[in-house]
Formats: C-alpha cells, structure tokens, sequence
C-alpha cells in the first residue's frame, strides 16, 4: 500500500485523489489517508502530491503512518473529487511537528 504521511495536515492539495483509479482516499478535516486494504500500489498518487505527502509502505518515512491510514480510513468519509484546498496550505507546506494538530 501507499501511505499518507505527515506533510499532507494542513496542506491537504487532494490531487491525489484526482488520480487515484478505486477512489481509496478517506478524508478529515485536514489530512487525507489512504486505505491499505483497497490500495492497489499503482503508485500513480505519489508524484501528484504537492507536499510530497506520500510514500510507499516499503519506505521507512510511511513507518510511522501506516496504522493511522489503516485506522482513520475505516471511519473517515470516502473522497473522489478534489475539495477546496485550505487558503493557507502553501505555508504549511514543509513544516515539522504538525502530527499534533491532526484533526480526528
Ligand atoms: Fe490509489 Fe494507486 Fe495511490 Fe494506491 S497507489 S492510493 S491505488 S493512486
Ligand atoms: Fe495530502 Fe498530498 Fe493528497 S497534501 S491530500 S496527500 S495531494
């Protein structure tokens, strides 16, 4: 599977799931994640993202992430079409230590 990783809160660009082909993103408020159980490892998602967000399981940035994609996704709504990116996502984009302002 492909993982959503910690640049992706606050910037949440969504091309990703413009491009994904079983529509396997599942968005909150401002983070997206992937679920591993209908990723299909096409890896077409990973060059999209802006933030650079994005990883498969196999490289040890997506570590730390992976259960939280596995768990938020099964309660997180399904997203297909890319929403209004946030206004501010650009000075997000890069930071460090934003796990914690992850919005459940
Ligand atoms: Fe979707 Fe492919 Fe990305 Fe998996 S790797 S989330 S199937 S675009
Ligand atoms: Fe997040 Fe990148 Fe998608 S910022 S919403 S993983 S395009």
């Amino acid at each position: 599977t492909y993982v959503v990783t910690e640049n992706c809160i606050r910037c949440k660009y969504m091309d990703c799931v413009e491009v994904c082909p079983v529509d396997c993103f599942y968005a909150g408020e401002n983070f997206l994640v992937i679920s591993p159980e209908e990723c299909i490892d096409c890896g077409v998602c990973e060059p999209e993202c802006p933030a650079e967000a994005i990883f498969p399981d196999s490289d040890n940035r997506a570590a730390d992430w992976l259960e939280l994609n596995a768990e938020l996704s099964k309660s997180w709504p399904n997203m297909s079409r890319k929403g209004d990116t946030p206004a501010d996502a650009d000075e997000w984009n890069g930071k460090t230590d934003k796990k914690n302002m992850l919005s459940r």
